[in-house]
C-alpha cells in the first residue's frame, strides 16, 4: 500500500507513474478496469469510467486512469 498526492487537474495513474510507481493498466481510457482501486475516503471524480459497473461504483471502486 502507498499514498500519492494527486493535484486536481491530474489523473491518479499518470501522477503515480510520474512519482515512480509501476501500476497495472491496459487501455488508459476507463474501459478495461485493469487499474481499478478501492477508494477508502474522499471524493473520486471519474465521469469517463465507462467500464465500471454501477455495483462497483456503489461499492467504492474507482479507475486510476480516468479518476
Ligand atoms: Fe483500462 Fe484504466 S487502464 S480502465
Amino acid at each position: 500500500m502507498f499514498e500519492v498526492e494527486v493535484p486536481e487537474d491530474r489523473y491518479v495513474l499518470m501522477e503515480a507513474e510520474r512519482q515512480g510507481y509501476e501500476l497495472p493498466f491496459a487501455c488508459r481510457m476507463g474501459a478495461c478496469t485493469q487499474c481499478a482501486i478501492k477508494v477508502k475516503s474522499g471524493e473520486f471524480w471519474q465521469p469517463e469510467a465507462i467500464g465500471l459497473s454501477r455495483n462497483l461504483r456503489e461499492e467504492g471502486y474507482g479507475l486510476m486512469c480516468v479518476g
